[in-house]
C-alpha cells in the first residue's frame, strides 16, 4: 500500500493506493466527523461493488446510502447531474454530509460537480474504478458535466478529501477499458518522465494480466506526477495544459466520431500519434522518438489510423470548438524530447492540415 499526498494546502488529500481496501477504515480518516455518506455509483459497477463497499462503510459507522446512475458518457447530462442532486435533498443531507464517487470518471466528474455546488459544497471521496479514473481522473479536482454543445463545458474544480485506489476492481475492467486507461497513462511517461516510458514499453502488456506490481506501480507514478502538475497549477493558469497532451486532436476525433463512439482514451492514443507528427514536421523531436509514440500507442491495443473518412480539414473544424481555444488560437501540446512536452500557439490551421493528411497518406516513417 502507498498513500500519495496532493499538497494544496488546506485542500490537501491522500491518494491511497492498494490492493484491496478497507475502505470504511480509510474514510474515516478522511471523514472523522461525517455521519450520512451517499455513494453514487452507476448500473454496471454498483452491482459488483455496491454491497461490499457498503458494508465497509457501515462497519466505520458511516450511514450510507446509495444513488445508482445509468451507465455512459451519454448519462454525463445535467439531468443525472440534477438526479443526484434530488436525491441528496429527499435523504434530507445536511452540510455535514457527504458523497462517495463510486466508479469510473463519469461517476466521478459527476458526483464532484454535485458535491461542488450541493449547499455550497459538501465533502467527498473519490473511489476509482476504471485505470483512467485511478491513473487521472479522480485526481485534481477537476469535475464536470456534458452540455450538448460540448463535453465538460460545465463543472467546478473542486477537490475531494480522499482518493482510494483498490486495484483489486480492475479485475472486472474490460480490456478495452484498461487499453483506454494505458492510453492516459502513457500520457502521463510522454509529458513527464522518461524512465517511466521505459517501463511502459516493458510492462504495458501486463496489465492485461492484472499484474499487481505494474499496476501499482502505473497508478502510483501518475498519481504522483499528476499530483505535483496539480500542486504547480490547481487550475490550469499554465503548466496543467501538458496534461492535454493528446487532447485537442483527441477530442476532434471523439466529436467527429460521436462522443462514445472511441472511448476517450482511444482518441487521446491517436490524437498523441498526430501531436508526434506535427512535432516530427517542425523537428521538435527526431524520427526515433516519433516511431517510440506510436509503437506505445499501438503496443497498449490503442487506435493507431485516423478513421475512414476524416480529413485534415475536420480536425480545425472541430478543435476551433474546444473549450481550451483561447482568443481563436487553438495551443498544441507537442513532445520536445523523451518524457518532455511544450505548448505552442504558432502552428497555423495549414500546417496541420498537411501534416494529418500526410499521417492519413502514410508518409510518416512506418511504425
Ligand atoms: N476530471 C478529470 O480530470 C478527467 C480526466 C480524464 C477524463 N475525465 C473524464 O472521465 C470520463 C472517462 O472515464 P472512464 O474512462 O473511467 O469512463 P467510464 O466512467 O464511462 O467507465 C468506463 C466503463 O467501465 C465501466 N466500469 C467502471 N469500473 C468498472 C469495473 N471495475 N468493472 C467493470 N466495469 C467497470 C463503467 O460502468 C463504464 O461502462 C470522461 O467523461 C472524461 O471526460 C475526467
Amino acid at each position: 500500500m502507498s498513500v500519495i499526498n496532493v499538497g494544496l494546502g488546506e485542500r490537501s488529500y491522500p491518494i491511497h493506493i492498494l490492493h484491496n481496501a478497507d475502505y470504511g477504515a480509510l474514510l474515516r480518516q478522511a471523514l472523522p466527523k461525517t455521519t450520512d455518506l451517499m455513494v453514487v455509483t452507476n448500473d454496471t459497477v454498483g452491482p459488483f461493488y455496491l454491497e461490499q463497499v457498503t458494508a465497509s462503510l457501515e462497519k466505520s459507522g458511516f450511514k450510507v446510502s446509495s444513488h445508482v446512475l445509468k451507465d455512459g458518457e451519454s448519462y454525463k447530462t445535467v439531468e443525472s447531474w440534477w438526479g443526484i442532486l434530488s436525491a441528496l435533498l429527499e435523504r434530507n443531507f445536511a452540510r455535514d454530509g457527504a458523497l462517495a464517487a463510486l466508479g469510473g470518471g463519469v461517476v466521478g466528474d459527476m458526483t464532484g460537480f454535485a458535491a461542488a455546488v450541493y449547499q455550497r459544497g459538501v465533502p467527498y471521496v473519490q473511489l476509482p474504478t476504471t485505470l483512467l479514473a485511478m491513473v487521472d481522473s479522480s485526481v485534481g479536482g477537476k469535475t464536470a458535466i456534458n452540455h450538448p454543445q460540448g463535453k465538460n463545458m460545465i463543472g467546478a474544480f473542486y477537490q475531494p478529501q480522499a482518493v482510494v485506489a483498490a486495484l483489486k476492481v480492475l479485475g472486472t475492467l474490460p480490456p478495452r477499458e484498461l487499453s483506454a486507461g494505458l492510453a492516459e497513462a502513457i500520457k502521463t511517461a510522454f509529458i513527464y518522465d522518461e524512465p517511466f516510458i521505459r517501463f511502459m514499453q516493458d510492462h504495458s502488456g501486463a496489465v492485461f494480466t492484472q499484474d499487481e506490481a505494474v499496476l501499482t506501480h502505473i497508478v502510483e507514478r501518475c498519481c504522483a506526477i499528476k499530483a505535483q502538475v496539480v500542486e504547480a497549477d490547481e487550475r490550469e493558469g499554465g503548466l496543467r495544459a501538458i496534461l492535454n497532451f493528446g487532447h485537442t486532436f483527441g477530442h476532434a476525433l471523439e466529436a467527429y466520431l460521436g462522443f462514445g463512439t472511441w472511448l476517450h482514451g482511444e482518441a487521446v492514443g491517436l490524437g498523441m500519434c498526430l501531436a508526434a507528427a506535427l512535432s516530427l514536421s517542425r523537428n521538435l523531436i527526431d524520427e526515433d522518438y516519433y516511431q517510440c509514440i506510436v509503437k506505445l500507442v499501438a503496443a497498449c491495443n490503442l487506435p493507431v489510423k485516423v478513421p475512414d473518412g476524416m480529413q485534415g480539414s475536420d480536425f480545425i473544424r472541430l478543435m476551433r470548438h474546444d473549450k481550451k481555444v483561447r482568443s481563436g488560437v487553438i495551443r498544441y501540446v507537442l513532445p520536445t524530447a523523451p518524457g518532455k512536452v511544450g505548448l505552442f500557439a504558432d502552428v497555423s490551421d495549414e500546417e496541420v492540415i498537411a501534416v494529418v493528411e500526410r499521417y492519413i497518406r502514410g508518409e510518416y516513417p512506418p511504425s
